[in-house]
């Protein structure tokens, strides 16, 4: 099964349809989200651990990024000034790049795919961050995510994580600890304000979806946190 590619289209869709991806195929995707410094770089790598322990063939990846390309698109997206509009389409740019080359296959090779933030980043920074326009961030999200389970089918849905682990932390702690961490980059150099919309961004994409998501008190100690992440993934019989 391949990822289908515009010139692959049959003649009558038109050139403005998305390419669609390969719908599920047994693999397990899993994003981790939260306000920087919020704790998921500290976690995403023992859980990586934990499900090779079980047996499980594990992807480990980030966004923006994954891809050479797409890293590329960090370094810039993350450092250099632009409206939201260009901020979007790059960081939506680089999500396509991984999704097509890291995480479809990895999804079809039935690997756990670890991904260090995805799109409801977006929603969160550029949409609630930022304030910018949420259906257009949604136009993105389907042409990037359009996945079919049946390639005869025009009917598409998107390609989302089975689950995200949201480590909801208030800006003032994530602040602290970030105050001696390291450079901030453009996002991490915003003032709190800017942190208490995306994390209600991300509270409304929970709002959204509750199913796929898991709030985790990121407030805690790092052994509470790791061991709330167990909890999760053991009560859906993942680990
Ligand atoms: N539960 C915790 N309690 C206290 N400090 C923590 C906790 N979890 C992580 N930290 C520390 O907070 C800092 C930020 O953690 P980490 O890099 O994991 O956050 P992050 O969510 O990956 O941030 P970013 O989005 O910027 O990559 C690190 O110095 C880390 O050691
Ligand atoms: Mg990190």
């Amino acid at each position: 099964m391949g990822v289908r590619h515009l010139a692959d289209q049959p003649a009558q869709s038109s050139a403005l349809q998305p390419a669609a991806l390969p719908g599920d195929s047994g693999g397990l995707f899993i994003s981790f989200e939260g306000i920087d410094g919020a704790g998921k770089s500290t976690h995403i790598t023992a859980l990586a651990d934990a499900f090779r322990q079980a047996g499980r063939a594990v992807t480990l990846t980030r966004e923006p990024g994954g891809t050479a390309l797409a890293e590329k698109l960090r370094q810039v997206v993350l450092n250099d000034a632009m409206d939201p509009l260009t901020e979007s389409l790059l960081i939506f740019a680089a999500r396509r790049d991984h999704v097509v080359n890291v995480i479809a296959p990895a999804l079809a090779r039935g690997d756990v795919l670890l991904c260090d933030r995805f799109t409801d980043a977006s929603f969160a920074y550029q949409g609630g961050g930022r304030g910018f326009d949420l259906a257009v961030l949604s136009t993105l999200e389907a042409w990037v995510q359009a996945c079919d389970d049946d390639a005869e089918l025009p009917t598409q849905k998107l390609l989302q994580p089975h689950l995200t682990i949201w480590f909801d932390l208030p800006p003032e702690e994530a602040a602290l600890r970030l105050a001696d961490a390291r450079m901030p980059d453009k996002f991490e150099a915003q003032p709190l304000a800017f942190f208490r919309r995306v994390a209600a961004g991300y509270a409304a994409r929970l709002q959204r979806e509750p199913h796929r998501f898991a709030r985790i008190d990121a407030s805690q100690a790092p052994d509470a946190v790791g061991r709330d992440i167990r909890q999760v993934l053991l009560a859906r019989g993942w680990l």
